[in-house]
């Protein structure tokens, strides 16, 4: 079983989305009992709240089941994961410092992004649904060349 981590600040928007979207991807390629995911945030704004309902709202127009309480990451993920997904530098930078070094298993979410690769993932707190929707094609898309990269380096 491999498993996968995104992370973003609050675990409200950005990571729960990532995560939603690529479980229903997941059941699409039957790859639901190999890869697990799950998210996180480095902030503990929103611990054991429910995801924004700016982010159910996105997800419901895209028919993207979500189902989340906030968690803040922890150094314990760095072992208990395979794959750590940052969703901006600013995330990734935070992810370091509660780890204490940087690890092989951490990444940017839009090194997978074909059109953007290694850019951030905007953070759409502030802003209105555009920004929602913006986020969830670049994820979507992400996403997909995600799957592509974990299917051919693990052989699934
Ligand atoms: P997220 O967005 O990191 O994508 O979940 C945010 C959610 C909450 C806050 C900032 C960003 N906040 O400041 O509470």
């Amino acid at each position: 079983m491999k498993k996968i981590l995104f992370v973003c600040l609050g675990n409200i928007c950005r990571s729960p989305l990532a995560e939603a979207i690529f479980k229903k991807k997941l059941l699409e390629h039957g790859l639901n009992d190999q890869i697990m995911a799950d998210s996180a945030g480095t902030a503990n704004y929103h611990v054991g709240e429910n995801p924004d309902p700016r982010t159910v709202e996105i997800a419901a127009k895209h028919n993207v089941p979500v189902n989340h309480k906030g968690q803040q990451f922890k150094k314990s993920h760095t072992d208990e994961y395979d794959y750590l997904l940052a969703m901006d530098q600013s995330n990734y930078g935070n992810m370091v410092a509660e780890m204490g070094e940087d690890s092989e298993k951490l990444m940017l979410m839009r090194d997978f992004d074909p059109y953007g690769k290694g850019e951030d993932v905007p953070d759409p707190w502030y802003g209105g649904m555009n920004g929602f929707e913006n986020v969830y094609q670049i994820l979507n898309r992400s996403l997909d060349d995600f799957i592509v990269f974990l299917k051919k380096k693990h052989d699934l």
